[in-house]
Protein backbone atom coordinates (compact mmCIF):
# COMPACT_ATOMS: atom_id res chain seq x y z
CA UNK A 1 0.00 0.00 0.00
CA UNK A 2 0.98 3.60 -1.33
CA UNK A 3 1.82 6.17 1.51
CA UNK A 4 -1.15 8.92 1.21
CA UNK A 5 -1.01 11.46 3.46
CA UNK A 6 -4.37 12.42 4.99
CA UNK A 7 -5.88 8.77 4.00
CA UNK A 8 -3.76 5.97 4.92
CA UNK A 9 -2.88 5.89 8.37
CA UNK A 10 -3.41 3.72 10.97
CA UNK A 11 -7.20 3.29 11.21
CA UNK A 12 -7.55 3.17 7.48
CA UNK A 13 -4.66 0.30 7.39
CA UNK A 14 -6.13 -1.59 9.88
CA UNK A 15 -9.81 -2.06 8.50
CA UNK A 16 -7.82 -2.33 5.05
CA UNK A 17 -5.78 -5.25 6.51
CA UNK A 18 -9.00 -7.29 8.34
CA UNK A 19 -11.68 -6.71 5.69
CA UNK A 20 -9.53 -7.14 2.16
CA UNK A 21 -5.57 -7.81 2.85
CA UNK A 22 -3.58 -8.85 0.09
CA UNK A 23 -1.37 -6.05 1.07
CA UNK A 24 2.17 -7.46 2.10
CA UNK A 25 3.85 -3.96 3.12
CA UNK A 26 2.13 -0.95 4.09
CA UNK A 27 3.73 2.50 3.90
CA UNK A 28 2.76 5.43 6.38
CA UNK A 29 2.05 8.80 5.07
CA UNK A 30 5.47 10.37 5.44
CA UNK A 31 6.52 11.85 9.24
CA UNK A 32 8.43 14.78 8.59
CA UNK A 33 10.83 14.99 11.73
CA UNK A 34 11.89 18.77 12.83
CA UNK A 35 14.95 19.88 13.88
CA UNK A 36 13.89 19.91 17.31
CA UNK A 37 13.68 16.15 17.08
CA UNK A 38 9.85 15.54 18.13
CA UNK A 39 7.32 13.95 16.55
CA UNK A 40 3.71 15.59 16.70
CA UNK A 41 1.27 13.55 18.72
CA UNK A 42 -0.76 12.56 15.26
CA UNK A 43 2.66 11.36 13.69
CA UNK A 44 3.88 9.18 17.08
CA UNK A 45 0.03 7.80 17.25
CA UNK A 46 0.05 6.41 13.44
CA UNK A 47 3.53 4.66 14.17
CA UNK A 48 3.14 3.04 17.55
CA UNK A 49 2.98 -0.65 17.79
CA UNK A 50 -0.25 -1.60 19.40
CA UNK A 51 -1.70 0.45 16.35
CA UNK A 52 -0.14 -1.67 14.08
CA UNK A 53 -0.26 -5.43 14.71
CA UNK A 54 0.02 -8.21 12.14
CA UNK A 55 1.16 -5.79 9.89
CA UNK A 56 4.41 -5.35 7.86
CA UNK A 57 4.91 -1.83 8.24
CA UNK A 58 7.51 0.88 6.65
CA UNK A 59 7.18 3.96 8.24
CA UNK A 60 8.24 6.96 5.42
CA UNK A 61 9.94 10.04 5.84
CA UNK A 62 10.43 13.60 4.56
CA UNK A 63 13.20 15.28 5.46
CA UNK A 64 16.85 16.44 3.36
CA UNK A 65 18.58 16.74 6.50
CA UNK A 66 20.49 13.42 7.50
CA UNK A 67 21.06 14.25 10.68
CA UNK A 68 16.88 14.47 11.64
CA UNK A 69 16.77 11.38 9.14
CA UNK A 70 19.05 9.87 11.45
CA UNK A 71 17.55 10.58 14.55
CA UNK A 72 14.21 9.58 13.52
CA UNK A 73 15.24 6.22 12.02
CA UNK A 74 16.45 5.34 15.43
CA UNK A 75 12.89 6.54 17.11
CA UNK A 76 11.45 4.21 15.03
CA UNK A 77 13.87 1.28 15.23
CA UNK A 78 13.04 1.66 19.25
CA UNK A 79 9.56 0.67 18.20
CA UNK A 80 10.78 -1.91 16.75
CA UNK A 81 10.53 -1.11 12.55
CA UNK A 82 13.07 -2.60 10.39
CA UNK A 83 13.17 -1.02 7.52
CA UNK A 84 12.42 3.31 6.68
CA UNK A 85 11.41 4.81 3.83
CA UNK A 86 12.82 8.14 2.37
CA UNK A 87 10.15 10.08 0.44
CA UNK A 88 11.97 11.98 -2.85
CA UNK A 89 8.12 11.96 -4.75
CA UNK A 90 6.00 14.78 -2.82
CA UNK A 91 5.76 16.78 -5.91
CA UNK A 92 3.66 19.45 -3.65
CA UNK A 93 4.83 22.93 -3.88
CA UNK A 94 5.28 24.01 -0.34
CA UNK A 95 7.68 20.44 0.16
CA UNK A 96 9.35 21.19 -3.31
CA UNK A 97 10.34 24.78 -2.46
CA UNK A 98 12.35 23.16 0.46
CA UNK A 99 13.93 21.05 -1.25
CA UNK A 100 12.37 18.01 0.06
CA UNK A 101 10.06 15.25 -1.42
CA UNK A 102 10.88 15.07 -4.97
CA UNK A 103 12.39 18.98 -4.88
CA UNK A 104 15.29 16.90 -3.33
CA UNK A 105 16.38 15.41 -6.59
CA UNK A 106 17.05 19.35 -7.72
CA UNK A 107 19.98 18.78 -5.10
CA UNK A 108 21.97 15.81 -6.55
CA UNK A 109 25.06 16.29 -4.61
CA UNK A 110 23.26 17.17 -1.52
CA UNK A 111 21.44 14.18 -2.23
CA UNK A 112 24.41 11.70 -2.60
CA UNK A 113 26.11 13.26 0.96
CA UNK A 114 22.50 12.85 2.67
CA UNK A 115 22.73 9.30 1.89
CA UNK A 116 26.40 8.84 2.62
CA UNK A 117 26.21 10.38 5.94
CA UNK A 118 22.19 8.34 6.73
CA UNK A 119 24.06 4.68 5.59
CA UNK A 120 27.44 5.31 7.56
CA UNK A 121 25.37 6.31 10.85
CA UNK A 122 22.82 3.31 10.51
CA UNK A 123 22.47 -0.33 10.13
CA UNK A 124 18.59 -0.50 9.37
CA UNK A 125 17.32 -0.93 5.56
CA UNK A 126 16.43 2.09 3.76
CA UNK A 127 14.34 2.41 0.73
CA UNK A 128 13.67 4.83 -1.48
CA UNK A 129 10.52 6.36 -2.97
CA UNK A 130 11.57 8.48 -5.88
CA UNK A 131 10.32 10.23 -9.24
CA UNK A 132 12.18 9.75 -11.66
CA UNK A 133 13.31 13.59 -11.88
CA UNK A 134 11.96 17.13 -10.69
CA UNK A 135 11.24 18.57 -14.51
CA UNK A 136 12.76 16.23 -17.47
CA UNK A 137 12.43 12.34 -17.46
CA UNK A 138 16.39 11.94 -18.29
CA UNK A 139 16.97 13.61 -15.13
CA UNK A 140 17.14 9.84 -13.97
CA UNK A 141 19.62 8.54 -15.48
CA UNK A 142 22.24 10.92 -13.00
CA UNK A 143 19.73 9.68 -9.92
CA UNK A 144 20.39 5.87 -10.74
CA UNK A 145 24.08 6.65 -10.57
CA UNK A 146 23.52 8.04 -7.02
CA UNK A 147 21.23 5.67 -6.11
CA UNK A 148 23.53 2.67 -7.11
CA UNK A 149 26.14 3.49 -4.62
CA UNK A 150 23.90 2.04 -1.78
CA UNK A 151 22.84 -1.19 -0.71
CA UNK A 152 18.99 -0.05 -0.95
CA UNK A 153 16.67 -2.31 0.12
CA UNK A 154 14.46 -1.10 -2.08
CA UNK A 155 14.30 1.85 -4.92
CA UNK A 156 10.69 2.60 -5.34
CA UNK A 157 9.62 4.31 -8.85
CA UNK A 158 6.93 6.36 -9.78
CA UNK A 159 7.92 7.30 -12.82
CA UNK A 160 6.69 10.78 -13.22
CA UNK A 161 8.55 13.93 -12.83
CA UNK A 162 7.48 16.27 -10.18
CA UNK A 163 6.05 18.95 -12.46
CA UNK A 164 3.69 16.22 -13.82
CA UNK A 165 2.28 15.81 -10.12
CA UNK A 166 -0.45 13.30 -11.17
CA UNK A 167 -0.78 14.24 -14.79
CA UNK A 168 0.21 12.57 -18.03
CA UNK A 169 1.16 9.08 -17.44
CA UNK A 170 4.03 6.84 -16.35
CA UNK A 171 7.23 7.04 -18.58
CA UNK A 172 7.37 3.07 -18.69
CA UNK A 173 10.04 4.05 -21.41
CA UNK A 174 12.36 5.12 -18.49
CA UNK A 175 11.02 2.52 -15.90
CA UNK A 176 12.25 -0.29 -18.19
CA UNK A 177 16.05 1.55 -18.31
CA UNK A 178 15.28 1.43 -14.46
CA UNK A 179 14.71 -2.11 -14.01
CA UNK A 180 18.26 -3.14 -16.36
CA UNK A 181 20.34 -0.29 -14.60
CA UNK A 182 19.16 -0.98 -10.83
CA UNK A 183 20.96 -2.77 -8.64
CA UNK A 184 18.92 -3.08 -5.85
CA UNK A 185 15.37 -4.42 -5.80
CA UNK A 186 13.09 -2.46 -7.80
CA UNK A 187 9.45 -1.81 -7.09
CA UNK A 188 6.99 -0.05 -9.65
CA UNK A 189 4.25 2.71 -8.59
CA UNK A 190 1.58 4.38 -10.63
CA UNK A 191 -1.74 4.20 -11.95
CA UNK A 192 -2.31 0.79 -11.40
CA UNK A 193 -6.00 0.54 -11.05
CA UNK A 194 -7.60 -2.34 -12.13
CA UNK A 195 -6.51 -6.08 -12.36
CA UNK A 196 -6.82 -5.72 -15.87
CA UNK A 197 -3.82 -2.91 -15.51
CA UNK A 198 -2.08 -5.50 -13.24
CA UNK A 199 -2.01 -8.01 -16.08
CA UNK A 200 -0.94 -5.66 -18.99
CA UNK A 201 1.93 -4.93 -16.46
CA UNK A 202 2.83 -8.29 -15.37
CA UNK A 203 3.22 -9.18 -19.46
CA UNK A 204 5.85 -6.40 -19.77
CA UNK A 205 7.47 -6.34 -16.65
CA UNK A 206 7.63 -9.96 -15.66
CA UNK A 207 10.62 -9.49 -13.99
CA UNK A 208 9.16 -6.93 -11.76
CA UNK A 209 7.67 -8.82 -8.63
CA UNK A 210 7.21 -5.68 -6.25
CA UNK A 211 4.14 -3.30 -6.96
CA UNK A 212 3.03 -0.03 -4.63
CA UNK A 213 -0.36 0.49 -5.07
CA UNK A 214 -2.50 4.08 -4.12
CA UNK A 215 -5.42 5.44 -5.58
CA UNK A 216 -6.77 2.29 -7.09
CA UNK A 217 -6.29 0.34 -3.88
CA UNK A 218 -8.46 3.65 -2.23
CA UNK A 219 -11.16 3.00 -4.70
CA UNK A 220 -11.12 -0.32 -4.38
CA UNK A 221 -9.72 -1.92 -1.40
CA UNK A 222 -10.05 -5.73 -2.56
CA UNK A 223 -7.92 -4.58 -5.55
CA UNK A 224 -4.58 -6.56 -3.73
CA UNK A 225 -6.53 -9.40 -3.35
CA UNK A 226 -8.13 -9.40 -6.19
CA UNK A 227 -4.46 -9.21 -8.34
CA UNK A 228 -3.51 -11.77 -6.29
CA UNK A 229 -6.48 -14.07 -7.90
CA UNK A 230 -8.56 -13.70 -4.69
CA UNK A 231 -12.21 -12.53 -4.89
CA UNK A 232 -12.98 -9.42 -6.08
CA UNK A 233 -14.76 -6.52 -3.85
CA UNK A 234 -18.14 -6.89 -2.72
CA UNK A 235 -20.08 -4.54 -1.08
CA UNK A 236 -20.91 -6.11 2.12
CA UNK A 237 -17.06 -6.47 3.03
CA UNK A 238 -16.72 -2.74 1.89
CA UNK A 239 -19.34 -1.09 4.05
CA UNK A 240 -17.83 -3.02 6.95
CA UNK A 241 -14.77 -1.71 6.26
CA UNK A 242 -16.56 1.97 5.64
CA UNK A 243 -17.92 1.16 9.31
CA UNK A 244 -14.36 0.41 11.04
CA UNK A 245 -12.97 3.55 8.84
CA UNK A 246 -15.83 5.62 9.95
CA UNK A 247 -16.39 4.87 13.53
CA UNK A 248 -12.52 4.88 14.11
CA UNK A 249 -12.33 8.51 12.66
CA UNK A 250 -15.28 9.35 15.11
CA UNK A 251 -13.03 7.98 18.28
CA UNK A 252 -10.29 9.75 17.14
CA UNK A 253 -10.80 13.38 15.47
CA UNK A 254 -12.80 15.57 17.50
CA UNK A 255 -14.64 17.38 15.35
CA UNK A 256 -17.65 16.16 13.66
CA UNK A 257 -16.60 18.36 10.19
CA UNK A 258 -13.24 16.80 10.43
CA UNK A 259 -14.57 13.23 10.52
CA UNK A 260 -17.04 14.28 7.52
CA UNK A 261 -14.38 15.49 5.61
CA UNK A 262 -11.87 12.87 5.73
CA UNK A 263 -14.78 10.44 4.70
CA UNK A 264 -15.89 12.66 2.01
CA UNK A 265 -12.24 12.38 0.47
CA UNK A 266 -12.72 8.52 0.90
CA UNK A 267 -15.81 8.48 -1.28
CA UNK A 268 -14.22 11.05 -4.45
CA UNK A 269 -11.91 7.59 -4.98
CA UNK A 270 -14.67 4.55 -3.83
CA UNK A 271 -17.70 6.50 -6.03
CA UNK A 272 -15.54 4.96 -9.00
CA UNK A 273 -16.91 1.31 -7.79
CA UNK A 274 -20.72 1.90 -8.11
CA UNK A 275 -22.66 2.44 -11.08
CA UNK A 276 -25.11 5.35 -11.42
CA UNK A 277 -24.34 6.58 -8.24
CA UNK A 278 -24.16 10.25 -8.95
CA UNK A 279 -27.32 11.37 -6.82
CA UNK A 280 -26.36 9.38 -4.35
CA UNK A 281 -22.35 10.71 -3.71
CA UNK A 282 -23.56 13.68 -3.97
CA UNK A 283 -25.84 13.21 -1.28
CA UNK A 284 -22.90 12.13 0.97
CA UNK A 285 -20.93 15.33 -0.07
CA UNK A 286 -23.36 17.73 1.00
CA UNK A 287 -23.65 15.80 4.52
CA UNK A 288 -23.40 18.16 7.37
CA UNK A 289 -23.74 15.96 10.34
CA UNK A 290 -23.39 12.29 10.99
CA UNK A 291 -27.01 11.56 10.60
CA UNK A 292 -27.09 13.25 7.20
CA UNK A 293 -23.84 11.44 6.12
CA UNK A 294 -24.79 7.82 7.48
CA UNK A 295 -28.45 8.26 5.85
CA UNK A 296 -26.71 8.97 2.41
CA UNK A 297 -24.28 6.25 2.63
CA UNK A 298 -26.79 3.62 3.66
CA UNK A 299 -28.90 5.04 0.53
CA UNK A 300 -25.67 4.53 -2.06
CA UNK A 301 -25.51 1.10 -0.93
CA UNK A 302 -28.90 0.03 -0.95
CA UNK A 303 -29.05 1.69 -4.44
CA UNK A 304 -26.13 0.97 -6.39
CA UNK A 305 -24.44 -2.04 -7.13
CA UNK A 306 -20.45 -2.28 -7.51
CA UNK A 307 -19.61 -3.17 -11.41
CA UNK A 308 -17.15 -5.98 -12.02
CA UNK A 309 -14.15 -4.78 -13.09
CA UNK A 310 -14.30 -0.76 -12.25
CA UNK A 311 -11.60 1.40 -10.56
CA UNK A 312 -10.18 4.50 -10.44
CA UNK A 313 -9.25 6.20 -13.47
CA UNK A 314 -7.11 8.81 -12.98
CA UNK A 315 -10.10 11.75 -13.13
CA UNK A 316 -11.81 14.08 -11.04
CA UNK A 317 -14.53 12.18 -9.41
CA UNK A 318 -16.97 10.59 -11.71
CA UNK A 319 -20.24 11.50 -9.94
C1 LIG B 1 -3.71 12.31 -1.55
C2 LIG B 1 -2.34 11.73 -1.77
C3 LIG B 1 -1.43 11.68 -0.72
C4 LIG B 1 -0.14 11.15 -0.92
N1 LIG B 1 0.76 11.10 0.13
C5 LIG B 1 1.98 10.57 -0.08
C6 LIG B 1 2.94 10.44 1.00
O1 LIG B 1 2.67 10.78 2.16
N2 LIG B 1 4.16 9.92 0.70
C7 LIG B 1 4.49 9.51 -0.57
O2 LIG B 1 5.61 9.04 -0.79
N3 LIG B 1 3.61 9.59 -1.58
C8 LIG B 1 2.38 10.09 -1.35
N4 LIG B 1 1.49 10.12 -2.39
C9 LIG B 1 1.84 9.47 -3.67
C10 LIG B 1 1.38 8.01 -3.67
O3 LIG B 1 2.08 7.27 -2.67
C11 LIG B 1 1.65 7.35 -5.03
O4 LIG B 1 3.02 7.45 -5.33
C12 LIG B 1 0.86 8.00 -6.17
O5 LIG B 1 -0.51 8.14 -5.81
C13 LIG B 1 0.98 7.19 -7.46
O6 LIG B 1 0.52 5.88 -7.26
P1 LIG B 1 -0.97 5.44 -7.75
O7 LIG B 1 -1.05 5.78 -9.20
O8 LIG B 1 -1.04 3.96 -7.47
O9 LIG B 1 -1.94 6.24 -6.96
C14 LIG B 1 0.22 10.66 -2.21
C15 LIG B 1 -0.71 10.71 -3.24
C16 LIG B 1 -1.97 11.24 -3.06
C17 LIG B 1 -2.95 11.27 -4.23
Amino acid sequence: MAPMEGITRYIYRNAQHTHFGGVDTYFTPFLSPSQHHRFTVRERRDVLPEHNRDMHIVPQLLTNRAEDFIWAARELRQLGYEEINLNLGCPSGTVAAKYKGAGFLAKKEELQHFLDEVFMALDLKISLKTRIGVERPEEFYDLMEIYNRFPLSELIIHPRVRTDFYRNTPNLEIFKDAVRLCKSPVCYNGDLFTSSDYREFVQEFPSVDRLMLGRGLIANPGLAREMLGGPSVDADHLFRMHQDVYMGYRSEIPEANNVLFKMKELWAYMAYLFEDCRKYVKRIRKARSFTEYEDAVRELFSSCRIMEGAGFAGREMPA
